[in-house]
């Protein structure tokens, strides 16, 4: 590692932050001799309607996997959100809102949304919701998407968040997993510019005659723009609040009960709902949000991340809220109507602390640095990563242009199931080198193994696992237990499996290589290419589809589809542009493959297997080095693909 790529924490850094790297070291050590006494302490950051007495029950065997942290404490989410800040910072802004056209501007204070949080929590009750039902939310991104999750909380219903740009089908196969009675949405949403059809893609859902448990839809009206209404089944969320009690104590949860459930992608089946529960979630997602971000009271700090992704809920609502933090929100993109829109709104509204996507500050490289030639940015202080791998040219420009070579990068690594940050640097205590997610938070212990599940020590390459478990690991699948067990704790056992590869370096520098399994990620989307294959081959015309990601320099990864054409459909560019209309109405837009490649073959096994190896190299354009094709049923395939392949450079 030379020198030039290393950005040590400068001594002022170091002084003024929480942590300094001998602290670090020492707080890590302990945490990880003595995980009971260390949790022990932490976990008192959370106020506990009953104290805990029993720290952590865990095995990661996967004949009798447990996973239990602080089991006899009991709390509220939603109070420690909230009621536990009134007395102190009522009237300090929670939530500063930001419109998609820059004019709407919205503060609620601590005590507001304390208010609307408990009358839409009463609201939830008058309809009959009760404690461990799920609430189904399809927003946009408002404070009252906030107020919804926290009004659930409240109550102990468990929500289940879908991102907005998903499709009428992928809405329905969730509501149907979780067997929501209600779900909560707008008569549209806004972003870049555009409306969002949310009411009318929540109506063609319920249209679908599998899904039957869904009694009532309340609306937010965002737009007032037309939609279509059923009396017996929709109500205004303005009608149900103008009646509803503003009190409404806090339900008193034990800490292993669910908090929510959030859809992500594996590599193979359906997107499974990650469940995460109360007590440890709450415990690692405020301590994390304080540590990784350095963050001070009263500071104002903004996420990009949308409410749909677990970062919408770990650091927009759930970490910062508990911390008490003043949170900007946005409801459209931070590159329209311009690239300067993201350094007006630092600008705007102060901001201390940034969390983005390196796929957004890649968007605004390629428009050029003179966007930012007005920008001030001097309150900023400290900037995330998250989602993806940051390649070190964007962590070049976001630590030059953005931070003005003032601001420490976190780059952190976490995924859905972690619930929040395991691998990252800390801003006064790790120096940076760009590219790399650096070192373990407190209590988390990774490590890489082969594929054979030999753990290699030392500098090396391998498939990163973590040993033991930490207070915001998801506790199981939503109704499939035995999916958990599988798909996390069979591949290698006694260890969680992240799906992640990774390289450590010799300073013991975690540096994330991608996913291992066949999952892809798209702009800091997850997707798994199974689900895109299963949605064309349910087009009339497909026989077959194989899907593989390939390097796209803005978003990380784009989507390359593979398509055999049943016999006699013609290849056209219209079928093309058709069949990735079909994704879009399936999946959702942000499954639409960008470059569908006719291929009358597919690269096989003599048993029949798809040999994606060679789909990888051919969509990313590396023919030079395919490897062994002799295993192949009609190596001729590989020949042809290669001719007609799209990506060339
Ligand atoms: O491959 C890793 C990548 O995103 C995956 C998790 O995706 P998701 O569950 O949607 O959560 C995203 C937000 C936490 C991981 O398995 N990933 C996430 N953060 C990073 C990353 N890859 C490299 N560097 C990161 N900082």
């Amino acid at each position: 590692m030379s020198n030039q790529s290393l950005f040590p924490v400068t001594p002022e850094l170091a002084a003024q932050s929480k942590i300094n790297d001998e602290q670090y070291r020492r707080m890590y050590q302990e945490s990880v001799v003595n995980p009971e006494g260390f949790w022990r302490e932490h976990g008192k950051r959370i106020t506990w309607f009953k104290d805990y007495s029993k720290i952590r029950k865990v095995s990661f065997d996967d004949h009798n996997l447990y996973i239990n942290w602080f089991y006899d404490g009991t709390l509220n989410a939603s109070y420690n959100c909230l009621d536990r800040h009134l007395e102190t910072r009522g009237d300090q802004p929670a939530i500063i809102w930001e419109g998609d056209d820059a004019s709407e501007q919205l503060t609620l204070t601590y005590s507001q949304l304390h208010e609307k949080v408990c009358a839409f929590a009463n609201a939830l009750r008058g309809q009959g919701v009760q404690r461990g039902d799920v609430v189904t939310l399809y927003m946009p991104m408002v404070p009252e998407a906030a107020v919804a999750m926290l009004a659930c909380a409240r109550i102990g219903a468990i929500h289940s968040v879908i991102f907005g740009g998903f499709s009428p089908d992928s809405i329905a196969s969730r509501i149907i997993d979780g067997k929501s009675k209600v779900v909560i949405t707008a008569d549209q949403g806004v972003r870049a510019g555009r409306t969002i059809p949310l009411k009318a893609n929540v109506d063609a859902a319920l249209a679908n005659p599998d899904v039957n448990c869904v009694e009532r839809v309340i609306v937010l009206k965002r737009t007032g723009g037309d939609i279509d209404w059923q009396d017996d089944r929709d109500i205004w969320w303005s009608d149900l609040m103008a009646v509803s009690s503003p009190h409404c104590p806090a339900e008193e949860m034990n800490a292993e009960d669910p908090l929510f459930i959030l859809y992500t992608s594996g590599s193979t089946g359906t997107p499974k709902g990650v469940l995460h529960t109360t007590g440890g979630y709450m415990v690692y997602a405020s301590m994390t949000h304080e540590y990784v971000f350095d963050y001070r009271d009263g500071e104002i700090y903004w996420c990009t991340a949308d409410v749909g992704w677990i970062t919408g809920h770990s650091y927009m609502v759930y970490g910062p809220l508990a911390n008490g933090a003043t949170l900007l929100m946005h409801e459209g993109v931070p590159n329209y109507p311009s690239p300067a829109r993201m350094g007006e709104m630092i600008d705007r509204h102060k901001v201390n602390i940034l969390y983005t996507a390196p796929t957004l500050i890649r968007a605004l490289m390629a428009e050029g640095a003179d966007h930012f030639n007005d920008f001030d940015g001097s309150s900023l202080r400290v900037m995330g990563s998250v989602g993806e791998p940051i390649n070190p040219e964007a962590w070049r420009w976001y630590y030059d242009v953005i931070g003005k070579e003032q601001s420490p990068i976190v780059d952190t690594w976490w995924q859905t199931e972690t619930g929040g940050i395991l691998i990252t640097p800390l801003p006064g205590a790790t120096d940076l080198k760009p590219g790399s997610a650096t070192r373990p938070f407190f209590g988390v212990q990774p490590a890489l193994v082969d594929n054979m599940g030999n753990l290699i020590e030392g500098a090396g390459e391998g498939n990163l696992v973590m040993l033991d478990s930490w207070p915001g690991q998801m506790r199981s699948v939503y109704g499939d237990h035995e999916r958990f067990v599988l798909t996390y704790f069979k591949t290698f056992r006694g260890m969680y499996f992240t799906g992640d590869g990774a390289r450590r370096d010799e300073d013991g520098y975690y540096w994330i290589t991608g996913r291992v399994d066949d999952v892809i990620n798209v702009s800091g989307h997850r997707l798994g290419t199974a689900e895109i294959e299963s949605a064309l081959v349910a087009h009339p015309d497909v026989a077959e589809a194989a899907v593989v990601g390939y390097p796209h320099d803005i978003k990380g990864q784009g989507i390359y589809a593979y398509v055999t054409l049943n016999k006699g459909i013609e290849e056209t560019e219209a079928l093309r542009q058709s069949l990735r209309q079909w994704v879009r109405s399936e999946i959702g837009a942000l499954a639409t493959p960008d470059l569908i490649q006719w291929a009358p073959g597919l690269p096989k096994t003599r048993s029949g297997k798809i040999m994606r190896r060679f789909l990888r190299k051919i969509a990313a354009n590396e023919v030079g080095s395919l490897g062994d094709s002799s295993t192949l049923a009609d190596p001729a395939v590989i020949d042809d693909l290669i001719q007609t392949r799209l990506n060339r450079s």
